[in-house]
This record gives C-alpha cells, structure tokens and sequence, in this order.
C-alpha cells in the first residue's frame, strides 16, 4: 500500500482523509498529545487494521475520539456528574475518561472489557477530520507497537509508510505525551495513565483520586492491570537506558566515569556541556511541560545517532513530569540507579 501524505492545511486534505475513514482505512491523524492511528471506531473491520499496523496486542483496548460533547452520550451506557464535570473543566484537551460502554462499542475496540475510554481531543485538526468523518474515531498512538509514540507527521511515515492510506501533517504535537487516562468505572475514581492533565487537576474537580500502582511500578509478573496497555514494554528506543537518579553533579560524574564508545546521555538543557559522552537534550530542568514535548523525539534521536547505552536524568515525578516521569521508567524497564 502507498501511504499517501497530506498536508493538514488544506481543506481538501481534511475531506480526502475523512473519505478514507468513511471507507474503512487508516489515517495518521495530528492530536494535540501524539499523533494518532485513526480508523472509524464503529467499524470491526476497520478497527482490526489498527491492530495489524501497528503490531499491537489484541487484548490492548483502544481510545475513541469525538469533535463534539454529545457524541459521548450514544457510545457510553451512563455519563455520570463527576464525568460531566471533568468534561467541563478539561474537555477538548488532553484527557480520557473511563465509562462504562454502550452497545454502539464494537468489540474489536474495548478487547473485551465492559468499558470504554473517550477522549476529546483539542487539536484542530484532529476536530475537523472527526467531524469530516462524521463518525467517532478510535486511535492509538501512531507508533509501531513498543516504541515511542509519534510527534511529527515525519516519524509516523518512519513507523507506518506503507501500512497505511495516509498522513494528515499537522505539525509537531503540543503536549507531546499521551493524554491522561481517569477510570470512572472504578470508585474512587482512579489514574491509569498521567498525562497533559495533572493529578492536581483532576482532585480539583473529583476530590479523592486513587493512583494506579502500575502508574509508579512496575507489574508484579502475571498481574492484570485495570489499563491493559500498562502491562507491555513501552515507548522503548533501541538502547537500553538507565535512569540516574541525582543531582546535576553526581549525573554528570557518574556520565563521565562511565564513558565508553556506545554510551549516551539524556540530559536537561545545556547539561551537555558538562558531558564527554554524545547527548541529547529534552527541555530545562525547571520546564516539563518541554520536557514532555520532548521526550519521545529526543528518544528517537538517540537511536539515530547509534546510542546503545543511554544514561538519562531523572525527571521530578510531579505536574506534568509524573507523565515524563512514567513514560521514561516505562523506556527504562523500571531500571534506576540511585547517585545519593
Ligand atoms: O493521547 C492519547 O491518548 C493518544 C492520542 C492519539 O489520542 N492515544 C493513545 O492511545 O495514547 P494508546 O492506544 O496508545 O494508549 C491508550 C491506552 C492503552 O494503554 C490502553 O490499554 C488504555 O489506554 N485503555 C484504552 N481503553 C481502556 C479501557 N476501557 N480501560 C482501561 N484502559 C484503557
Ligand atoms: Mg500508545
């Protein structure tokens, strides 16, 4: 299949992409988060190509995205007040919510769970291709399964030229990390996922939130997360990486001790000049909200440059760093190395 590419400006791109999900196939989509793999979500049959692209495991659910409040009324089978609230406060933007599904869910979506996870995505254009299709649309991150997610319309060709119709470029994503997951099918509610929408955020409007131990840990072997996705090896670049948990000076001794052809540093903003090692820089210390955008990108480079061992700084699990913090574990297989 030729992947065909279409730039996101221009009205005849949108219409040419929402006839490609109107007819069953695959679209990159830009999503203010990570670029998604989109395909009519009440088709089965569409839905299985996400799978098959992506090499994604069949128990893995999939998000559904809507462009207007009330679609989410037919795809879940209550919307309670706490969800209407958080809709309120946080909706378009970067967050899922957890409900229960309606009938409308094809299996193929929720692999079997009774629930459904909806998110409203703020990006323009990814508002525009949904309305377009005039149906809601399922993605995942546009990524081939177990690595990290896409934010450029150029990495989802890297991951997906020729496994799908097209890409809508959009741009590179804002946020930059996948959007926060919030079950409300469990009581208190509970954060599967961190994302652009904070804890705090979310205490604000629900009061008490539970964190999901899989947010922190990693599985005990065997465990069924309430997040399927939570269970796989994730967001991994070629190299294996290393967390360093310590301040500037004992990252960047402990960098230069272990400097060796292969090795490679994961740095704050200008902290590669204290490096003898090759580094790539992901946002300023004080920043994670560049630290989330770039994440993923500064992964990807890493393997570019041939990195096979990556030591990388560890970001303060707090605020929008909780989700670069989880994704970076999640890279690292859990593996930190304490300096202090
Ligand atoms: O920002 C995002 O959420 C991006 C953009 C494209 O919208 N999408 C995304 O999808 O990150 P994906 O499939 O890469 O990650 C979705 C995660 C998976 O870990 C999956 O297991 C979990 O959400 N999930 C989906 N439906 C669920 C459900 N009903 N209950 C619990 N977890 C669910
Ligand atoms: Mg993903």
């Amino acid at each position: 299949m030729k992947t065909v590419y279409l730039d996101a400006a221009s009205d005849e791109s949108i219409e040419a992409a929402a006839h490609i999900i109107r007819s069953g196939g695959l679209v990159g989509m830009p999503t203010e988060t990570v670029y998604g793999l989109a395909a009519n979500a009440l088709d089965g049959k569409a839905v299985r190509k996400i799978f098959e692209a992506k090499g994604r495991p069949q128990d893995n659910p999939l998000i559904v995205h809507i462009s207007k409040l009330e679609q989410i009324l037919k795809l879940v089978a209550h919307f309670p007040e706490p969800a209407k609230k958080l809709a309120e406060a946080y909706w378009p933007g970067p967050l899922t919510m957890v409900l229960e599904k309606s009938e409308l869910i094809p299996d193929e979506v929720s692999t079997g769970l009774p629930t459904v996870g909806i998110r409203f995505p703020s990006h323009p254009v990814a508002q525009a291709l949904i309305t377009a299709a005039g149906v809601p649309i399922a993605a995942p991150s546009a990524n081939r399964s177990g690595f990290p997610s896409t934010t450029t319309a150029e990495h989802v060709m890297r991951d997906m030229d020729g496994k799908i119709d097209a890409v809508l470029d959009g741009g590179a994503c804002g946020v930059g990390v996948e959007s926060t997951i919030v079950t409300l099918a469990s009581n208190p509610p509970r954060l599967l996922r961190p994302g652009g929408i904070t804890l705090d955020q979310l205490q604000l409007v629900l009061g008490r939130v539970d964190v999901d131990p899989a947010v922190l840990n990693p599985l005990p072997k065997g465990a069924r997360p309430l997040s399927p996705g939570m269970k796989y090896k994730h967001y991994s670049p070629k190299a294996d990486v290393i967390i360093l948990d310590g301040g500037e000076k004992a990252y960047a001794d402990y960098v230069n001790t272990h400097a060796k052809p292969g090795v490679a540093a994961l740095c704050y903003d200008g902290e590669d000049r204290l490096l003898n090692v090759p580094a790539v820089c992901y946002g300023a210390e004080s920043d994670q909200a560049a630290q989330a955008r770039e994440l993923f990108e500064a992964l990807r480079h890493l393997d570019d440059i041939g990195a096979k061992t990556v030591y990388a700084r560890c970001p303060a699990p707090r605020g929008v760093g909780l989700a670069v913090y989880n994704r970076l574990m999640r890279a690292a297989g859990f593996e930190v190395c304490s300096l202090e």
